[in-house]
């Protein structure tokens, strides 16, 4: 272990002035098209976790210039009419990103409601069309977590061409698909899930080492190679001396003793993936 303290990767800072950007774009852009870009999130039920969320979202869409279309559906939906509502919201000129807030009530099929989207208007970049071009390195909607990861990275000139990156978790939200991200920038990825051995050793190894598990302060310092850099995708929910908080899948306070860049929860890649969804809408609009 070293002593130094690990430098901040401010998500929370580069997703102000993505969405800076973002503003500047849909002015000049709006002219010429006759419309502001629009949004639409579809929410099923009263998660108060997901309600925040796409409050969040619609209220950073205001903050950019982006209509939403969003619509709140009571708990017992069925498939058949929210799948009617995504082929409504595809005809609709105004629409240009359509997203299912997840998770959805148990009766509910995420995967079918996902293919009922129109792949060019697929705002979370999620839509097996937008997989596979993210698989043979083609252009297309990007999942919006992975994608902030790597725009982080890249707004602080981390090398990663030739490094050893280790990506904790496997799921199609976060963790495969950042592996091919950075596969795609040549790094040499790893990924690693639950039945991994030794994963103390695996990750070790790693340059670049991102947790993506679900697990709060599972990350220790000894886990970490000294002067990694590391990326914290993880949000949980703990309750501590009667407050509830939130922490990442890291445990800050050892690992960035080690690290040599570190990502803090709140404010890393959780606003970066909200700038990466209204990014993949201004992206679809133009
Ligand atoms: N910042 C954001 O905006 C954002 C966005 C999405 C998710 N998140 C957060 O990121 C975290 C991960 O989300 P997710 O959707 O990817 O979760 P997920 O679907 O539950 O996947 C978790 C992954 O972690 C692996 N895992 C679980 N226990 C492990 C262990 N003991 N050792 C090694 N690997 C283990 C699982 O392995 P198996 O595949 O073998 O089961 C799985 O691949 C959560 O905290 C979530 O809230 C944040």
């Amino acid at each position: 272990m070293t002593n130094t303290e690990s430098k901040i990767l401010d998500g929370k800072t580069l997703a102000k002035k993505i969405q800076a950007r973002l503003k500047e774009q849909i002015a000049v852009l709006e002219p010429k098209i006759g419309r502001p870009p629009g949004l639409a999130v579809l929410m099923v039920g009263d998660n108060p976790a997901s309600a925040v969320y796409v409050r969040n979202k619609e209220k950073s869409c205001a903050r950019v210039g982006i209509a939403s279309f969003g619509r709140h559906f009571p708990e017992n939906t069925t498939q058949e009419i929210l799948e009617q509502e995504i082929l409504k919201l595809n005809q609709d000129d105004r629409v240009d990103g359509i997203l299912v807030q997840l998770p959805l009530p148990k009766h509910l099929d995420s995967v079918g409601l996902l293919l009922k989207i129109d792949p060019d208007k697929d705002a979370d970049g999620l839509h097996p069309t937008n997989l596979g071009r993210l698989v043979r390195s083609e252009t297309g909607l990007r999942s919006c977590t992975p994608a902030g990861v790597m725009r982080l990275l890249e707004e602080y000139n981390i090398a990663i061409a030739g490094k050893k990156a280790v990506v904790v978790g496997r799921s199609i939200l976060v963790g495969k698909p950042l592996a091919l991200m950075l596969l795609e920038q040549n790094a040499t990825v790893t990924i690693a899930h639950s039945r991994t051995q030794d994963l103390g050793a695996v990750c070790r190894e790693a340059d670049i080492l991102v947790a993506a598990v679900g697990k709060p302060e599972f990350i220790t310092a000894e886990m970490v190679k000294p002067n990694a850099v590391v990326i914290d995708v993880g949000i949980n929910r703990i309750e501590a001396e009667g407050k509830s908080r939130l922490v990442g899948d890291v445990d800050f306070e050892s690992v960035s003793q080690v690290a040599s860049y570190i990502t803090p929860v709140p404010g890393g890649i959780g606003p970066m993936t909200v700038a990466m969804l209204l990014h993949n809408t201004v992206l679809s609009y133009s």
